[in-house]
C-alpha cells in the first residue's frame, strides 16, 4: 500500500510499504477514505528528531474508513462499516479508561516511556504505531476504539470526529466558562476554529480568538468569535480591556510548543536548551481573570523553567491540560452533529488532496498559506 513515511527534519515521502494485517484477536483492518493532517503532525515535521520519531515511521492519526478485516475478538464491526478511528488507542476497560480518561489507558500506554496511550503514528515515546496517512491502516483495541457512523455523517465530520472535535469539545469543556461568560481561544487552526464553533453551539456568548493569521482570523469570526491580531496589539491588554480590567473566565491555549512571536523562544529551542516555545502559553496564563480557568490543549514536550507560580497561586487559576479522551466524548458530539441547528462543521476541512500529494501539503498547511486550515488526505 501507499503510504506517508517520515524521513527526518521537514522531509516526508509516499511510498510503497507493506499492507497491515491482523496480529492480534483485537485488531481490526480499515481501508482509510480520510485521513487529517493535524497541528500536532507539525510539531514531528519540524522535529520529529529530538520527539523519537526513526526513519521510516508511518504518519498520521486521524482516520475515517471501511471495516475490510476484524479479529476473532471485535463482535461490534463487520465487513463494511463506516468508521472513525480515535487517535488514542485504549482499551476500554483498564483502571483509566474506567474512569473516562482513555488518553491515559493502562493497557496501550508504553510504560518505558513514562507516556499515555498510545497514540496512532506519533512517536516511539507513544507506542511506534503505524499512523494513518496510508491507504489501510491496522486498528489495535477495535473492539473499543472504532465509531461506527451511518451515511449521515460526512467523511469530513468522520475524520474529525478522531480528533479535532473530541479535542475542541474537551478544550471547551475544560476551559468551565460560566453563562454569560467570556472565552479566549489563542490559536485558530483547525483545534481553535472548532474550539469557537464547540462553544458557541454550546451557548458561550462571547468568544474572543486569537491569532496572528488574517484568514484564520475571519473564519473563526464567520463563526461567531471576535478575533484579535496577536501582532498588532499585546493579547493580555486587550482582552483586560474587553472583560471590565479582569481578564476571561476561561482560556484554551490551542496554539502548542510551536507557537510564534518571540525570538528567545525560538532560540532556546534550535539550541535545544527548552523543546517548547511557551509565548501563547504564558499569554493564556495572563489573559485569565481571577479564579478562573486555563485550558490547554496545545501540545507540550518539556518544561517551562519561569512557570509563575506566585502568581498562578495568588489568583486562584486553574490549569487542565492533556492529550483528548477521545471516547469520552463521542456521544455529547455525535447528538451536537444530528441536534437542531446543528454544530455547523462544514468548511473545515479545505482541502481534500490525493494521499500522492501530502508532500505538498504538509508545505502549505506549514506554512499557514493563505486558505489552508485543514487538510484531510484522500488515499483514493
Ligand atoms: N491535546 C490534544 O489532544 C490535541 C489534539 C490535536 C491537536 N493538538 C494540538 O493543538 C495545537 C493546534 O493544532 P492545529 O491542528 O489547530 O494546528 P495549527 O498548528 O495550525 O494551529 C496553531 C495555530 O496557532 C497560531 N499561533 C501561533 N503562534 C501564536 C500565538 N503566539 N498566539 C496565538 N496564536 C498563535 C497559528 O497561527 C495557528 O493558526 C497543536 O499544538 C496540536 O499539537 C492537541
Ligand atoms: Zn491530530
Ligand atoms: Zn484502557
Amino acid at each position: 500500500m501507499r503510504a506517508v513515511v517520515w524521513h527526518g527534519t521537514r522531509d516526508v515521502g509516499v511510498e510503497t510499504v507493506a499492507d497491515p494485517r491482523i496480529e492480534e484477536p483485537t485488531d481490526a483492518v480499515i481501508q482509510v477514505t480520510r485521513s487529517g493532517i493535524c497541528g500536532s503532525d507539525l510539531h514531528l515535521y519540524d522535529h520529529g528528531s529530538t520527539m523519537a520519531m526513526r526513519d521510516g515511521d508511518i504518519l498520521g492519526h486521524e482516520a475515517a474508513g471501511i471495516v475490510v478485516e476484524t479479529g476473532s475478538e471485535v463482535p461490534n464491526l463487520e465487513r463494511g462499516d463506516r468508521v472513525s478511528v480515535p487517535f488514542n488507542i485504549s482499551c476500554g476497560h483498564c483502571f483509566m479508561c474506567r474512569r473516562g480518561l482513555f488518553s491515559q489507558c493502562e493497557t496501550t500506554r508504553a510504560m518505558g516511556e513514562r507516556k499515555g496511550a498510545s497514540l496512532f503514528g506519533y512517536t516511539h515515546m507513544y507506542g511506534g504505531v503505524p499512523g494513518a496517512q496510508a491507504e489501510y491502516l491496522r486498528v489495535p483495541q477495535a473492539h473499543f476504539g472504532p465509531i461506527v457512523l451511518d451515511d449521515a455523517i460526512s467523511d469530513e465530520a468522520a475524520m474529525l470526529l478522531a480528533d479535532v472535535l473530541p479535542t475542541a469539545w474537551q478544550a471547551v469543556d475544560y476551559a468551565d466558562v460560566p453563562i454569560g461568560g467570556t472565552l479566549a481561544v489563542y490559536g485558530l487552526g483547525p483545534v481553535g476554529q472548532m474550539c469557537v464553533r464547540v462553544a458557541r453551539h454550546r451557548g458561550i456568548d462571547r468568544v474572543i480568538g486569537l491569532d496572528p493569521y488574517p484568514d484564520r482570523r475571519r473564519a473563526a469570526d464567520e463563526h461567531g468569535a471576535v478575533s484579535v491580531d496577536v501582532t498588532a496589539a499585546d493579547p493580555v491588554e486587550v482582552i483586560r480591556d474587553a472583560t471590565q480590567g479582569r481578564g476571561a473566565d476561561g482560556v484554551i491555549d490551542a496554539v502548542g510548543m510551536d507557537a510564534e512571536g518571540s525570538t528567545a523562544d525560538r532560540a532556546l529551542q534550535a539550541t535545544r536548551l527548552r523543546p517548547d516555545r511557551i509565548a501563547a502559553l504564558e499569554q493564556a496564563l495572563g489573559s485569565v481573570r481571577r479564579g478562573g480557568t486555563v485550558s490547554v490543549i496545545g501540545v507540550y514536550a518539556g518544561w517551562m523553567g519561569r512557570f509563575p507560580v506566585g502568581d498562578l497561586f495568588d489568583r486562584q487559576v486553574t490549569l487542565r491540560w492533556g492529550q483528548a479522551n477521545v471516547r469520552r466524548w463521542t456521544a455529547d458530539i455525535l447528538d451536537a452533529l444530528r441536534a437542531s441547528p446543528p454544530l455547523d462543521v462544514t468548511g473545515l476541512v479545505t482541502h481534500a488532496p490525493p494521499l500522492d500529494e501530502a508532500p505538498e501539503w504538509y508545505e502549505h498547511f506549514r506554512d499557514k498559506d493563505p486558505g489552508v486550515v485543514k487538510v484531510g488526505l484522500t488515499p483514493r
